[in-house]
Order: structure tokens, then C-alpha cells, then sequence
């Protein structure tokens, strides 16, 4: 396993489910923490969770401006940035023709851009120190397409490895590892924030007992933090669920 103690990470989306249950877990491992999400109220409540030094910054991960913030204030606060976890990201539910341009310009900035921009403000210093982290949480709809009505989040997902199978090949011997990690259906906030949330309700709630907890990914992704594969799965449900529809 990793050893987190004196080291930096930012977890993006850290207001609530994986990338809250993630600040615990990291800052319980000894870590300093850089947390970055919209919410700031939400911040503050998973921070006075984590036993360890955190910052807790309100950022919109889609502005230039709040990830050069969230790069900078990291600096200035903790020196170094060991790790970077692109957490944050939303779904969306619906009919392909359903769901309009802007919709999937939304879903794209915030699920690939954001995340691929956040890794350009922070891969200089890696560079510079020979060392680091990069987590971009994609998902098992990165892989193969695990619900219907899902079509952009799945296309966006699946962006989300592309890139990160690139950026490994791109990195490879200089330190720098990539990891995509590709959970299954967590029991988060996810299913009521995206848009789409009333329509698929039913479909969530027949689901909801075969969810995965937010704590038992963030502890999964912990015990893989030094793993030499690009793909990271938390749990076994997302292993099973992509050895059965990999061929389809
Ligand atoms: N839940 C699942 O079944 C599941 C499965 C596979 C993968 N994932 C992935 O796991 C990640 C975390 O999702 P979750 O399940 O933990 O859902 P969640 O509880 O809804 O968390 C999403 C996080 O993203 C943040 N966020 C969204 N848009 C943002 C923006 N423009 N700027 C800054 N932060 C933003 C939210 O914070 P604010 O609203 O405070 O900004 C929140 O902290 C996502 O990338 C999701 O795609 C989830």
C-alpha cells in the first residue's frame, strides 16, 4: 500500500459520496488534504471528518480560473502535491434524443475536460519532482455500456479511459503512474444530483441494495493506489459486471 503519511492529495468532488468517503479514508492514512467541490458548507462538514491538515477550497471544476485556484492555494498551503484524484463528475438520465446539446456539452466538460484541464494545472509539478499520482475516477460505463439510457454519461466515461490509457503510455518511466478507476453502481448523492434523477428514481431503487458503499470504494481504491494496472477495479462487483459484458 501507499504510504500517505506527509504526502499531498486533491480530491476533486469531495463534498459528498466516493470523493468524501475518499478524504476520510486518505487523511486517516496520514495525508494532507486539498478538497475542491462547489459546495463549501459540505466541505467543511466531510473536513471536520478527517483527522489530518485539509484545505477546503469552493471551486466549479469547468473554470480555468477555480483549478489554476485549487492547484496554486495547494502550493502555498502544503508545499507539494503527491496525488491528484479527478473525482468529481456527474450522470445524466435519458432518451438519446432526449437529451439536448447543451446537456451533453455539460456532461462532457465536467466529466472530461475539467478532469483532463485539472490534470494539465497540476503534471508540470509531478514533472519537476519526478513523482505523483493521477486517479481519474471513470467507471465500469468506461468500459462497457452497463444501463440504457446512459449514452452520454457512457460516452463520456469511456472518453475518461481513452485519455487515461494515453497519458499512461505518454508518462511511462518518468514516475508519474495513471490509474482509471472504474467503480460500479455507489450508493451516492450521484442518482439525485444528475439530471434525469425523477425518471430514473425506479430504476435506482431496484438497484439500491446491490449498490456499493462509497466507504468500501474509497478503502478499495486506497489498497490499489499502487498498482502498476491502468484499470482499477474497487470492488468486485465492477470486476464480475465487465468480465461478463466485455464482449458485447
Ligand atoms: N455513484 C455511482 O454509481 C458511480 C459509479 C461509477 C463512477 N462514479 C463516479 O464517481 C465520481 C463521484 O460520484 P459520486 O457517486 O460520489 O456522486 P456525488 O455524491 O454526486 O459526487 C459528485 C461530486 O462531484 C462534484 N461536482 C460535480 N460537478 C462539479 C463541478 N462543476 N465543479 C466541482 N465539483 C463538481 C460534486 O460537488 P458539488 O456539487 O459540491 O460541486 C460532488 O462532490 C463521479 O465521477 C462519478 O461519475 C459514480
Amino acid at each position: 500500500m501507499v504510504d500517505l503519511k506527509g504526502k499531498t492529495d486533491i480530491i476533486t468532488g469531495a463534498s459528498s459520496g466516493i470523493g468524501a468517503a475518499l478524504a476520510v479514508a486518505f487523511s486517516q492514512k496520514g495525508a494532507n488534504l486539498t478538497l475542491a467541490a462547489r459546495r463549501s458548507d459540505r466541505l467543511k462538514e466531510v473536513a471536520q471528518k478527517c483527522p489530518g491538515g485539509v484545505l477546503t477550497l469552493a471551486a466549479d471544476l469547468t473554470r480555468d480560473s477555480d483549478r489554476r485556484k485549487i492547484f496554486q492555494q495547494t502550493l502555498e498551503s502544503w508545499g507539494r502535491v503527491d496525488i491528484l484524484v479527478n473525482n468529481a463528475g456527474l450522470g445524466i438520465y435519458g432518451d438519446f434524443l432526449s437529451i439536448g446539446e447543451e446537456d451533453w456539452r455539460q456532461i462532457f466538460e465536467v466529466n472530461l475536460f475539467a478532469l483532463v484541464f485539472m490534470t494539465r494545472a497540476v503534471l508540470p509539478h509531478m514533472q519537476s519532482r519526478g513523482s505523483g499520482i493521477i486517479v481519474n475516477m471513470a467507471s465500469i460505463g468506461g468500459l462497457i455500456s452497463h444501463s440504457d439510457k446512459v449514452t452520454p454519461y457512457v460516452a463520456s466515461k469511456h472518453a475518461v479511459v481513452g485519455f487515461s490509457r494515453g497519458l499512461a503510455k505518454d508518462l511511462a518511466g518518468s514516475g508519474i503512474r495513471v490509474l482509471a478507476v472504474c467503480p460500479h453502481l455507489t450508493d451516492t448523492e450521484f442518482f439525485t444530483a444528475s439530471p434525469g434523477a425523477p425518471e430514473m428514481a425506479p430504476v435506482v431503487e431496484k438497484f439500491k441494495s446491490f449498490m456499493d458503499r462509497p466507504e468500501d470504494v474509497a478503502r478499495g481504491i486506497l489498497e490499489q493506489l499502487d498498482s502498476d494496472r491502468l484499470i482499477v477495479f474497487p470492488t468486485v462487483k465492477p470486476a464480475r459486471a465487465y468480465e461478463k459484458q466485455k464482449d458485447i
